[in-house]
């Protein structure tokens, strides 16, 4: 059983970025942390940095037989008792909707939609035996959309769905549910996003690349700005804390001035202003 004040929480995708700082942040705040890594390696240089109660568990949220066995080791180890669940793992597939690789949207959203429900559903009946909390880490993009991105997007506004489904599923329970909605974030995300560019142009050919290669120019070049503007992962951490410990959480979180700003562009302004503001700071 948990010996920390604040019961135990589950996070996936802890080994860098939003993941790691929110495992640290919820640590410090006496939370015992199961921290979702895919390599053991990265389990220990989380727990290098945590106190002696942060435990690294092995979870590819694709993968059915490690998210069983994690929750297997997290019931035996919390009595099947859980005060949180972060879902937190992500990654972001870029294209063209006419130059996608339907494999790439497929595993889009295997990771970030599929994923996050499977783990929800391993971890939920301990989550509702302590009358818990799930969060889901959507983004602003779960909001509004921008060319070139429709995979990320269109997994982040599923997800957004899902936690408001899931929210009022689990009422009846006392179980909370989060969505937090962060914009730009200091992390490795970006440049992962900016990895995968050339897969992506190259799965697009000759014909599609003389279409958009120039737009696919501006709009990495675009990235890159807006990811120098990012804010530190501790901002989003906070921003978990509370929907995990606050006794009157919010349902959503905006994090950064970029994406309130945006969700209330994308709220009064018609879509086609809104279109042409988002080409206008994209250069496109
Ligand atoms: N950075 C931003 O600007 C931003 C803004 C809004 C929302 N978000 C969201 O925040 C979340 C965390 O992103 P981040 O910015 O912290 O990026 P990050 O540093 O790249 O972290 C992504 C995490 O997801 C893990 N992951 C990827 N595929 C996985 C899988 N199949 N199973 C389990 N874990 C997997 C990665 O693990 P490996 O190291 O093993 O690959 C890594 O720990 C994502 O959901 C992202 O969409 C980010």
């Amino acid at each position: 059983m948990s010996t920390r004040v604040r019961g135990a929480v589950v996070i996936t995708g802890s080994s860098t970025g939003i993941g790691r700082a929110t495992a640290l942040a919820l640590d410090r705040q006496g939370f015992e942390v199961f921290a979702g890594v895919r390599r053991p390696e990265d389990g220990e240089a989380l727990r290098a940095s945590a106190s002696g109660s942060l435990e690294p568990l092995i979870v590819d949220v694709t993968d059915g037989a490690s998210i069983a066995a994690a929750a297997a080791r997290v019931r035996e180890a919390t009595g099947a008792r859980l005060a949180g669940l972060v879902n937190n793992a992500g990654v972001v597939v870029p294209g063209p909707v006419e130059g996608i690789e339907l494999d790439e949207l497929r595993r889009q959203l295997e990771v970030n939609v599929v994923g996050q429900v499977a783990v929800t559903q391993a971890f939920l009946s301990m989550i509702r035996a302590a009358r818990g909390r799930v969060v889901f880490m959507s983004s602003i993009g779960g909001r509004m959309s921008v060319p070139h991105l429709s995979p990320y997007h269109a997994s982040k506004h599923a997800l957004e769905a899902i936690g408001d489904s899931l929210r009022q599923e689990m009422r009846r329970f006392g179980v909370g549910v989060a969505i937090i909605e962060p914009g730009a974030v200091a992390t490795p995300f970006w440049d992962k996003g900016l990895g995968e560019a050339p897969k992506a142009r190259a799965a697009m050919g000759a014909d599609l690349l003389a279409i958009y290669g120039d737009e696919l120019d501006r709009i990495e070049a675009a990235s890159e700005r807006t990811a120098a503007r990012g804010v530190p992962p501790e901002r989003v951490a906070d921003a978990v804390v509370h929907a995990l410990t606050d006794a009157k959480p919010r349902t959503r979180y905006l994090v950064g001035t970029d994406a309130k700003l945006q969700a209330a562009m994308r709220t009064v302004l018609p879509a086609r202003v809104f279109d042409r503001l988002i080409a206008r700071e994209l250069g496109t």
